[in-house]
């Protein structure tokens, strides 16, 4: 019997998030210019068996038949994913929720979940014979996308906030891609990204501007219902920038129960957890628009500074069908979590995935959260980058 990574690829074809318009997924594609807003990946009339997953390696790629790379010989591959579920036993107890697990994708190839979605997206990139890439970023996502185009063989130009740290900076250099900085925020950097790919025709990375960066990342949650024996927790908690883990992982959930792998058919409630420094998507939810005066500042929680977000729509899509919320947390609750988690678990979390452990604590003071739930908070990054 084939097993899943011997498998050919069962994508067929993209549609647009929106009005679902059909694009050819064998040619370079962006974004849904019908709607203006994020393309995904179809996979039809593909069943692979759950039980093959025992024969298959301990990264991503096990999931190869629902990943869009058609031929194996595309994939580049640092042994991304898998990363480990750990139990907090003690701080479950501490606030009284039935298991509080944390996924902990501070131990991927270059220390964040970034691997996940650039280890697709370039392996797609070669496979559709793109030789540049460009991407904007607060920095995590450019360490990632410099050593996979590295591995690659393609050429890479990352631009990143002068406020970056200065370990991701000397990172992407070390892979030997291009460094440019910029004054401000990610989204600056966004504005001139455009600029240097409509000049040089290298192909633009940006977050949900291109396809297969969310199918890469959507395997934090084939990988969460793995870990948890197929049934899935009933509260997931993401520390939320441009949103691609989050519609990532409600896009798995979808496909899992299409291809029949989930015990059950109860979905987790997803949380955006934001800063109070930058957090358009919570006024979003909480107020049905964003306040046209906000300026996003500094946060040390650099990830989750994306002001003016691609997918907002289809963020906010995953809220409203997985009946969901949003969190404001501050500076120093992310680092009062930092030290907790550090002191009781021997674990220390970037400060995006200690954001979402103080989101936790706030929805489990709201009741919103129940003592008898099981909840997954996703810790996206190492601690020891932020220096
Ligand atoms: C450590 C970390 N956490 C969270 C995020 C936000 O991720 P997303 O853009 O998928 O919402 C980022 C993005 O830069 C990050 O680097
Ligand atoms: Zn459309």
């Amino acid at each position: 019997m084939k097993t899943v990574s011997e498998t050919i690829s069962g994508a067929s074809h993209l549609t647009c998030s929106n009005c679902g318009k059909i694009y050819n997924i064998h040619q370079q594609q962006t974004y849904a210019s019908c709607c203006n807003q994020p393309l995904f990946t179809q996979y039809n009339g593909i069943h692979p068996a759950k039980e093959n997953l025992v024969n298959q390696p301990n990264h991503l790629w096990r999931y190869a038949a629902m990943l869009p790379v058609f031929d194996a010989t595309n994939r580049i591959s640092l042994e991304e994913g898998f990363t480990p579920m750990h139990t907090l036993h003690k701080i479950s107890a501490k606030y009284a929720v039935n298991r509080l697990c944390l996924k902990d994708e501070g131990v991927n190839p270059t220390g964040s979940f970034k691997a996940r979605g650039l280890s697709v997206a370039i392996s797609k990139a070669k496979e559709l014979g793109i030789e540049h890439c460009i991407i904007p970023t607060a920095g995590n996502a450019g360490g990632a996308m410099s050593a996979y185009c590295a591995k690659a063989g393609i050429q890479a130009t990352v631009v990143m906030p002068k406020s970056s740290a200065m370990l991701i900076k000397e990172e992407v250099q070390m892979f030997g891609a291009k460094l440019i900085e910029v004054n401000g925020f990610i989204h600056d950097c966004g504005k001139l990204v455009q600029q240097i790919a409509a000049e040089t025709g290298a192909f633009d990375m940006s977050t949900m501007k291109e396809p297969y960066r969310l199918e890469g990342k959507k395997t934090l949650g084939y990988e969460i219902a793995e870990q948890l024996n197929w049934q899935l927790p009933d509260v997931i908690i993401y520390p939320t920038g441009g949103g691609t883990g989050l519609i990532g992982m409600w896009k798995a959930f979808a496909e899992m129960q299409q291809i029949q792998w989930l015990n059950s058919s109860k979905k987790p409630r997803m949380v955006i957890v934001q800063t109070e420094n930058c957090n358009p998507m919570i006024q979003m939810i909480e107020k049905g628009k964003k306040n046209e005066s906000f300026q996003p500042s500094y946060s040390i929680a650099n990830g989750l500074v994306v002001p003016t977000p691609f997918a907002e729509k289809s963020m906010l899509r995953v809220i409203h069908e997985s009946k969901g919320t949003g969190v404001t947390v501050s500076e120093n609750d992310i680092q009062q979590g930092i030290r907790e988690i550090a002191r009781t678990e021997g674990l220390l979390l970037s400060p995006e995935g200690a954001a979402a452990f103080a989101g936790l604590k706030k929805l489990v003071e709201k009741n919103w959260i129940e003592s008898q739930e099981n909840v997954c908070i996703v810790n996206t990054g190492s601690w020891y980058k932020y220096h």
